[in-house]
């Protein structure tokens, strides 16, 4: 019996997409059959310049030889190997790899599927890094308005996102936010870190002073937030609030599941800003997206007081069955292979000037509230069509994509580019002077 899998499925119900607006998708599909490093391509062939890196993840741009190469010779030699008890020498190659790429003493890697996952391990492991040394007490969690941190319970519980959050009752119990740290009246237009800020690390004091340290377990933030419209962190706010954890020992953990592997110009945020967490969350561009694969960084002094007890024992009751796939792993080594000989890091920092000024010329057009710039990322704020929040970046959304060949990523009335790190000179003139015929059509 031939099966046959068309490009184009004839029936678009069954699938439920996520973070989707499915009826009106299935009005008119936005779908995508092939890419090739800064493209993507229709089914009919159409190319559609990626502005975004699939979901800030395919870094290294898409379909590269090398990761491609990596995956295939991969699934013909190992399909899988459990992970429990047992591993592959990839596993253990890419965490080292990893550990090397990050600053400080971030030296182990706990690998996951995803950011979700990778967001929940890390809750995980700071309420039981405080039990293990006899502070049990230490249950609440801190999060941030205007955070994301994926969808576990955990994350959906720290993060600041009414819409993810008020569907689904009460989450996690003992969860605190910190405000979230934009404020347009005193940073629109700013590009990179803006100046006006810093002070609201030090909430973080207020929350202590409410529920006494030694019932706080950590504070997790993005050090820049990318999901609610990217919000960059103000100059100096993530050294204050390293400082305020350290004061209280509350642990500090980083979400670089979007800033991590280049986004801002180094492997990971923590070193532009010479900010050391006690762990950082990735996913996303560790495998410049080719396959799915999370994981956790954490900090010796962390991992080393796990390390206790009967050789025989497990130590941390925590995993899953796909943490350090193989095919994961080797797209990973491939990943970083591409971005080491190819400088990926270091071209996003360079390109970072002209970025911002490529989006910041765009200022002056209709119904633009702000324009945020950081390292290969820009977002612009449109105003909301009275009555109908959302709808005008919904259009912009699909104007993109059918009218001019790109694809962009709203949140809310907020557009956002986010391109590979391998786009030309040419192209980031080419993406924002498509932005440019999206926000007049959408006007
Ligand atoms: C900062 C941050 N944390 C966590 C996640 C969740 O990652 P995933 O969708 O891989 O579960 C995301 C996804 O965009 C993210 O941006």
């Amino acid at each position: 019996m031939t099966t046959s899998h068309p490009t184009t499925p004839n029936d678009l119900e069954a699938y439920w997409m996520p973070f989707s607006s499915n009826r009106a998708f299935k009005k008119a599909p936005r779908m995508i059959s092939r890419a090739k490093e800064m493209h993507y391509f229709t089914p009919e062939g159409r190319p559609i310049i990626d502005a975004v890196a699939g979901l800030w993840c395919c870094n290294a741009g898409h379909q590269r030889d090398e990761i491609v190469s990596a995956i295939q010779a991969q699934a013909a030699e190992l399909d899988f190997s459990p992970p429990f008890q047992f591993a592959h020498p990839k596993a253990f190659q890419l965490a080292t790899r990893i550990a090397a790429l990050a600053p400080g003493d971030l030296d182990h890697v706990f690998f996951t599927n995803s950011g979700s996952e990778a967001v929940d391990t890390a809750l995980k492991i700071a309420l039981a890094f405080h039990n293990i040394r006899g502070e049990g007490a230490r249950q609440r969690l801190i999060g941030r308005e205007r955070g994301y941190h994926g969808v576990g319970f955990g994350g959906s519980s720290v993060g600041g996102m009414v819409s993810n959050r008020n569907l689904v009752g009460g989450l996690l119990n003992g969860v605190d936010h910190l405000p979230t740290t934009y404020d347009r009246s005193k940073q629109a237009f700013t590009r990179g870190e803006p100046a006006w800020g810093a002070h609201l690390a030090d909430e973080l004091e207020r929350i202590v002073a409410l529920h006494d340290a030694s019932t706080i377990a950590a504070v997790i933030v993005e050090p820049m937030a990318g999901s609610t419209g990217v919000l960059p962190p103000p100059k100096g706010y993530l050294e204050r609030l390293r400082a305020n954890s350290d004061k209280h020992c509350v642990l500090l953990i980083f979400d670089e599941v979007i800033c991590g592997y280049g986004r801002l110009g180094f492997a990971f945020a923590a070193e532009r800003y010479g900010v050391i967490p006690d762990m950082i969350t990735f996913a996303k561009g560790v495998t410049s997206g080719a396959v799915p694969m999370g994981g956790v960084l954490v900090r010796s002094g962390i991992h080393d007081t796990f390390m206790r007890g009967p050789e025989h024992m497990i130590e941390l009751f925590h995993g899953y069955t796909y943490s350090a796939h193989p095919l994961a792993c080797a797209a990973g080594l491939a990943a970083l292979d591409l971005y080491a000989h190819e400088d990926l890091f270091a071209r996003a920092r360079g390109l970072e000037e002209k970025f911002g000024d490529a989006f910041q010329a765009l200022a002056d057009l209709p119904n633009v509230l702000d324009i945020r710039t950081i390292g290969l990322v820009a977002a612009i704020d449109l105003a909301p069509i009275e009555g109908s929040p959302g709808l005008r970046g919904y259009r912009a959304m699909e104007h993109a994509f059918h009218e001019t060949g790109m694809m962009l990523r709203v949140a809310g009335d907020t557009l956002v580019a986010t391109p590979p790190l391998v786009i030309s000179e040419a192209q980031i003139g080419e993406i924002a002077d498509k932005f440019a015929q999206v926000v007049k059509a959408v006007a």
